[in-house]
């Protein structure tokens, strides 16, 4: 009897304990959720502070996180509507003259197997895009500044021009003043050059300390780029070791520094063949790299408010829903691969790249069946350009 009396007693005690102790976590949520809310609701034009950013970088709390997601979704909706604009990546050479140590492409690696569209094989490709009404086209390669390559491709965006009205992004490295006006004056109007972290001390530690690696003269091209009157896109790697939320929060401060139009960014994914890819580095787990990586989307969106963000493929090689949610986080811009099938696996920039077993074709039904699931609908044939640039 009295061993089921304290059985029972024991029992009632349990409950209460649980019954105080969910109400208390109950309301430490609510109350977080409560502060999260009207964090992102201040009102003002760019009132978030850099305290705020922090704040909301390092929320956690699935439904704290979903309200950041939502809002940052709104003010995507509000300055850019319904809609996702297309850019059809062109990979079109893995030459490469850096040694970025994350890299799966870099100069050193000597198990990639190194190719270089033709004109022709490029032309088709963007025969493809436009007939395809994708609206834009990006050509991205590894970095070359021999006079070859840069007649190469001036010739390239001047033949692209002809085919019809379509825009051109270009994301081909540090180049001279001199390249970059050449390219401009050939018909490109917007350029993506990663800063890939705007902390100092992380842009060193992935990359090799020499001249071809130096983070001033990266800046530095970004403010040529600017002053030649191109769109200009930036980004980051996010997840790297011994990145911090403030470091992540710094690249935020720093596309607002430098009045940046448009923002690749995507989670670090290691390549086996590559120096950090070999090292038994501290980073965060795959999960956490895609939830860091939505709310970099979402901050960027809810204190940038007008640019063009990109739901980057990297995003989906950590989740197969990547994409779809950094859409759904604020981002709105897709740049599906349209590189030949025979060179995708060429390009590979990280381990288990999406999407290199695909082609164009099918990656058109894929996507679209992707987007409309969500809600929103693929702007065909219209370039796209970031708002806040036409707004200048
Ligand atoms: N993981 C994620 N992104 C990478 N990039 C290069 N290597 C990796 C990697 N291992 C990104 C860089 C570069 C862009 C072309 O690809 O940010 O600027
Ligand atoms: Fe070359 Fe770009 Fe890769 Fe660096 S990140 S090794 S510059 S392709």
């Amino acid at each position: 009897l009295y061993l089921k009396y304290h059985v029972k007693v024991h029992d009632y005690f349990d409950l209460i304990i649980l019954y105080i102790g969910s109400r208390i976590y109950y309301n430490l949520i609510n109350n977080n959720l409560e502060d999260t809310m009207k964090t992102i609701k201040k009102k003002k034009k760019d009132n978030l502070t850099k305290d705020d950013l922090i704040y909301l970088m390092e929320v956690e709390e699935p439904k704290e996180l979903e309200a950041i997601f939502n809002k940052a979704y709104e003010v995507k909706k509000r300055e850019i509507g319904q809609r996702v604009f297309y850019r059809g990546l062109i990979e079109f050479g893995n030459y490469c003259v850096k040694n970025c140590y994350y890299c799966g492409i870099r100069k050193d690696n000597i198990d990639v197997e190194r190719y270089h569209m033709s004109k022709e094989e490029i032309m088709s490709s963007v025969r493809w895009i436009y007939a395809n009404g994708y609206g834009s086209v990006a050509l991205q390669s590894g970095e070359r500044r021999d006079p070859q390559y840069i007649d190469f491709v001036e010739d390239i965006i001047r033949e692209i021009k002809k085919i019809g009205d379509i825009g051109i992004t270009i994301s081909l490295g540090e180049q001279t003043e001199e390249t970059y006006q050449r390219w401009f004056d050939a018909g490109a109007h917007r350029y993506l050059l990663r800063i890939e972290s705007s902390t100092d001390r992380i842009y060193k530690s992935i990359h090799p300390n020499d001249e071809l690696h130096d983070f001033e003269t990266r800046v530095n091209c970004l403010k040529l780029l600017k002053k030649i009157g191109y769109q200009v896109g930036t980004g980051v790697m996010i997840g790297l070791p011994d990145q911090t939320e403030e470091d992540l929060v710094n690249d935020i401060l720093f596309y607002k520094e430098n009045d940046i139009d448009m923002i690749g960014m995507g989670p670090y994914i290691p390549h086996n063949d590559t120096p950090m890819g070999q090292q038994e580095l501290n980073i965060p787990s795959k999960q956490k790299r895609v939830e860091l990586g939505l709310k970099m989307i979402a901050l960027t969106r809810l204190y940038l408010k007008d640019v063009n963000i990109a739901a980057t493929t990297a995003l989906q090689g950590l989740d197969p829903l990547g994409r779809e949610k950094g859409l759904k986080a604020g981002a709105n811009i897709l740049m599906p691969i349209t590189t030949k099938d025979e060179h995708r696996a060429k390009y590979q920039l990280y381990n288990d790249k999406p999407c290199i077993d695909d082609n164009a074709d099918k990656c058109k039904g894929c996507l679209e069946g992707r987007i409309n699931s969500i809600g929103e609908e693929i702007a065909y044939g219209a370039w796209g350009d970031s708002p806040h640039f036409s707004k200048k």
